[in-house]
């Protein structure tokens, strides 16, 4: 049966360009939008950046800039990348738009105060800028934020609280009973542990004269929204949520058949699977259906950073190899529930190993064995070569595979596939058999083709055009003009 799927990235701050580890999340959503759109469910993938918040105005300043022009300078850095990854994403929403977003956080406020829900308090506390939240003495090290490495500044002033506390029993129901899935199970097992421990209130609003940018407070203009409020609502605010024009979300977030996704990276797990149900619970408005959490992608062991001079840059990876080989690398060699590791070193060898040697020599000498004998594909052969219980077992467990968001298995069954059918040019030596059993070799020569034609297909969600430009020369009984992946010394 058609579904309907939505799917969210995390929406990105622009206070940087985008590194690997955000192309990463957005391979991981594209590749599961784009298997959906396959199968035919109505899809509908939201990406955005994160605006409203103090790291933008300090870039913005950094770089000698007003806060508009920086922005719409980084936004369209932003969809270059995506672009030349090949990141089909729907919409993506900026917080600055007045039109789109601010709509959908304004009712969102009113729905939870109207529930007694926020409460004005004086708060006291030590305040990391880089964070965007107050953090605790016990996570200073030497007196600086770790993640930062910076010293908090101490802030007293009147925020509106958001009763989080109260939901506490409720939002553990909710994952407890897999009306909420978060996925994997140790990431599961971490927010019930943190439920377990109990939610405090958070702060959910900052004094109007304290930050130059968000949205003013419904009816206080003195406070401004504090920035988790305000981003988290971009994902149903996209929608139409809070607006007339709001069909879209009530075909993908306001309905009980609706999958609805969140792939977020394991920092923002409490954000996503405690803040955001509070929120939606104390607003009466549907929780998503599942949470899917990735780990980080590390250089050489470390954590990217620029004092370690690890940090890779996709932009560069792209221009080295392709848009195509940088996706292979992050669905394949990275795993989707660990934190995983990329060097330039190991791209080299995963590309020169498994795109240039791989795919890309089969793609050759089958097309090549192909075109030089005139052989074709037809109808019988796809069918023939479909029904051979290789092609159905590596169908069946990549369905199994996305099924349980294991992305990295369902591209490496393809890979089994190839293997497989290289060790079927070695056995059968098509090229070889044609002078003495002409017959038997032109019908290997078909039924490589038929596995070339399943590969491409299989391909699809992962290296879409790879896909479509195999598929094309063998339509056409074309040889690459060039190598699909020219070797890299
Ligand atoms: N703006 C917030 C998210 C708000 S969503 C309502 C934010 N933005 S971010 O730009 O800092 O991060 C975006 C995503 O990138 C997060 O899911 C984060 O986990 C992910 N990653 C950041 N660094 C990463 C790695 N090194 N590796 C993998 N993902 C990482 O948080």
């Amino acid at each position: 049966m058609k579904k309907i799927f939505f799917i969210t990235t995390p929406i990105f701050y622009p206070n940087a360009n985008l590194h690997l580890g955000h192309a990463y999340t957005s391979t991981v959503c594209d590749v599961m939008a784009r298997y959906h759109r396959i199968a035919g469910d109505e899809t509908y993938f939201l990406t955005g950046s994160d605006e409203n918040t103090e790291k933008v105005v300090r870039a913005a300043r950094a770089a000698g800039k007003d806060a508009g022009t920086y922005l719409d300078e980084i936004n369209i850095n932003f969809k270059n990348l995506f672009s030349k990854l090949g990141i089909s994403y729907d919409q993506f929403i900026r917080t600055t738009d007045e039109r789109s977003h601010w709509p959908g956080v304004v009712e969102m406020w009113k729905r939870i105060a109207a529930q007694g829900d926020l409460e004005k308090r004086s708060y006291k506390g030590l305040y990391c800028v880089g964070h965007e939240a107050f953090i605790t003495e016990k996570e200073l090290i030497g007196g600086k934020c770790p993640d930062h490495n910076e010293s908090p500044q101490i802030l007293e002033e009147e925020n509106y609280f958001f009763k989080l506390s109260k939901y506490t029993g409720a939002i553990k129901e909710k994952i407890e009973s897999g009306e909420l899935k978060v996925v994997p199970e140790s990431r599961r097992n971490e927010i019930l542990a943190l439920l377990e421990r109990g939610l405090e209130d958070v702060s959910f609003s900052r004094p109007a004269d304290k930050v130059s940018v968000g949205i003013p407070v419904p009816g206080d203009p003195s406070q401004k929204i504090y920035v988790w409020a305000d981003a988290l609502t971009n994902y149903i605010s996209a929608l139409g949520f809070g607006r007339k024009d709001d069909a879209l979300y009530k075909k993908f977030w306001d309905n009980p058949d609706a999958e609805t996704i969140h792939v977020i990276g394991k920092d923002i797990l409490r954000f996503h699977a405690a803040i955001w149900p509070g929120m939606l619970l104390s607003a009466g408005l549907p929780l998503p259906k599942t949470i899917l959490v990735h780990g980080f992608i590390t250089s050489g062991g470390k954590k990217m950073s620029k004092t370690l001079g690890n940090i890779i840059d996709p932009l560069e990876l792209i221009n080295e190899y392709g848009g195509e080989a940088v996706r292979y690398y992050l669905a394949r060699h990275i795993s989707l529930f660990e934190d995983g590791d990329i060097t330039h070193e190991s791209f080299k060898e995963a590309y020169n190993g498994n795109l240039a040697n791989g795919l890309g020599n089969l793609v050759s000498r089958t097309l090549k064995m192909a075109a030089t004998n005139d052989v074709e594909i037809t109808d019988e052969i796809k069918i023939k070569t479909a029904k051979e219980k290789s092609a159905g077992d590596m169908h069946k467990r990549q369905e199994q595979a996305l099924k349980n968001f294991d992305i990295k298995e369902a591209v490496d069954v393809v890979w089994n596939y190839v293997s497989l059918t290289d060790e079927f040019i070695q056995k059968e030596a098509p090229f070889k058999k044609l002078k003495t059993n002409k017959e038997s070799a032109l019908e290997n020569m078909g039924l490589l083709l038929g596995r070339l034609e399943i590969i491409a297909a299989a391909l699809q969600p992962f290296m879409p055009n790879t896909a479509k430009e195999i598929q094309r020369l063998i339509k056409e009984n074309k040889m690459p003009e060039k190598p699909l992946f020219p070797r890299k010394d």
